[in-house]
């Protein structure tokens, strides 16, 4: 079969990899796609957002399977569009409806659900401009530190972690009145600060059954040490090594069953990667958030550790079938480290040349492009923050990070950045 992957990052190249292995894949197009992609794949210059453009495409290459790797399509309803067009309904939509996806495009309506259906998470509530005053003493009156969060989708930018009072009330200020983050934060949460260490699981649901995929922690702080600034992901591992047993056994029964079982009590037909983010505090898992896909960079470590045939196992999503699947996994410790432009997260250069990729042909780890593009002589450039991810394989998390590391130390581009301690707290 022909499919589309939705995306362009070093999440939809994993995902490209991995379906290329299976014995029914014909042909896989991305859309747009990097210059990873376009080794393995055929790359399709259409917006993520273009749903006409996708849906022609899909049509004239053939399309059976489409997967969507951003939220931004799914929670602009790419999945509704396509059910609604009859050229286009009979393609499996790997991804949830619009309705679906508002437990990620809408901090509000997650957190309802979650209160609603008793899931542990922090204490909050919601403000917008008609109870913008009730919000300044809610605030005032607010333990530190304080979380404030933009209600829709702020590319990642807009959850404040506010350590005094002023800030807090200057930043809430700014996002209901002065539109800091525009429509998405004109209303927002306030929500209770965690403390404890995050991970994040991931369930594959066909709305009825759901089988969970391998677990993995991101690094998010673009220093060693995990200091500065956050960023979209600086590495990730999995498994994670205090994902024991008994806290496995809460994080399904206190999150993930009343999750799938919330979301069917609700009426709320959720079909794709269901991502939570979830912080372990003194032993018990909370949600700190719903994704609606895989992440990124977590899923450069989740999809090389699945056995099973991907194909095969989003066919069996499609047709409800996922209690007769058993995720295989590879028992060893992957770790993924990306490998960023000079100044990210902060302004940087792009269409800059990548030099040694060739020297990694016959490396042991997986090179993911992430931000790359090929320029008009047909060579590698940058074209993100984000630029490259190498994915390696070890007995321990020291020995995959070193692994990636090294094979990092062989490329070159402007300013490159890259962390060496990717799960520096359990070397
Ligand atoms: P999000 O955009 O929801 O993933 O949040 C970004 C990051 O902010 C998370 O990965 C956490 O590190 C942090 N965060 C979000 N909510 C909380 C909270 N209630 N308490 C502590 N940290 C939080
Ligand atoms: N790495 C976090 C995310 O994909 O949202």
């Amino acid at each position: 079969m022909n499919i589309l992957l939705v995306g362009a990052g070093g999440r939809e190249h994993a995902l490209a990899w991995k379906l290329a292995q299976s014995p029914h894949c014909t042909k896989v197009f991305v859309a747009p796609g990097n210059a990873g992609t376009a080794q393995i794949a055929t790359n399709l210059p259409i917006g993520i957002s273009d749903f006409d453009a996708i849906g022609k495409a899909c049509i004239s290459h053939n399309i059976k399977l489409v997967i969507v790797g951003p939220e931004e399509p799914l929670v602009k309803g790419i999945v509704d569009f396509f059910n609604a067009n009859t050229a286009l309904q009979h393609i499996q939509m790997i991804g949830p409806n619009k309705k679906a996806a508002q437990m990620e495009g809408s901090k509000s309506f997650a957190k309802a659900f979650m209160n609603r259906h008793h899931i542990p998470t922090a204490v909050y509530k919601k403000f917008d401009s008609n109870n913008y005053a009730e919000g300044l003493t809610y605030i005032q009156q607010h333990s530190l530190p304080v979380v404030l969060k933009a209600d829709g989708l702020a590319a990642g930018k807009g959850v404040l972690i506010c350590h005094n009072h002023i800030e807090a009330l200057a930043e809430y200020e700014l996002m209901i009145q002065q539109n800091k983050f525009g429509a998405a934060g004109n209303t927002l949460i306030v929500e209770a600060f965690l403390t404890g260490i995050e991970m994040s699981v991931f369930a594959l649901t066909d709305g009825e059954h759901y089988v969970m995929l391998p677990e993995a922690k991101d690094y998010k702080k673009v220093g060693e040490g995990d200091t500065g600034l956050n960023t979209g992901g600086m590495g990730a591992i999995s498994p994670v090594p205090f994902l024991t047993d008994e806290l496995q056994s809460k994080i399904r029964t206190q999150i993930v069953i009343p999750t799938i079982d919330g979301l069917k009590q609700d009426n709320i037909d959720y079909k794709g990667v269901l991502f939570i983010g979830l912080i372990i505090e003194d032993g018990s898992p909370k949600v700190i958030e719903y994704n609606c896909r895989f992440g990124d960079p977590e899923t450069e470590v989740v999809i090389p550790r699945i056995k099973n045939d991907l194909i095969e196992l989003f066919n069996a999503l499609h047709e409800k079938r996922l209690h007769e699947v058993v995720i295989e996994v590879n028992p060893q410790t992957a770790a993924a480290v990306v490998a960023v432009s000079g100044g990210y997260p902060g302004s940087y250069t792009k269409q800059q040349p990548i030099a040694g990729l060739n020297d990694l042909q016959a490396s042991e780890s997986l090179i993911f492009h992430a931000g790359t593009a090929l320029s008009s002589d047909g060579s590698v450039e940058t074209n993100g923050g984000r630029v490259l991810v190498a994915t390696s394989f070890g007995k321990d998390i020291n020995e995959a990070v070193q692994k990636s590391t090294e094979a990092l130390s062989h490329i070159s581009f402007e300013g490159i950045n890259f962390r060496t301690d990717i799960g520096y707290e359990f070397y």
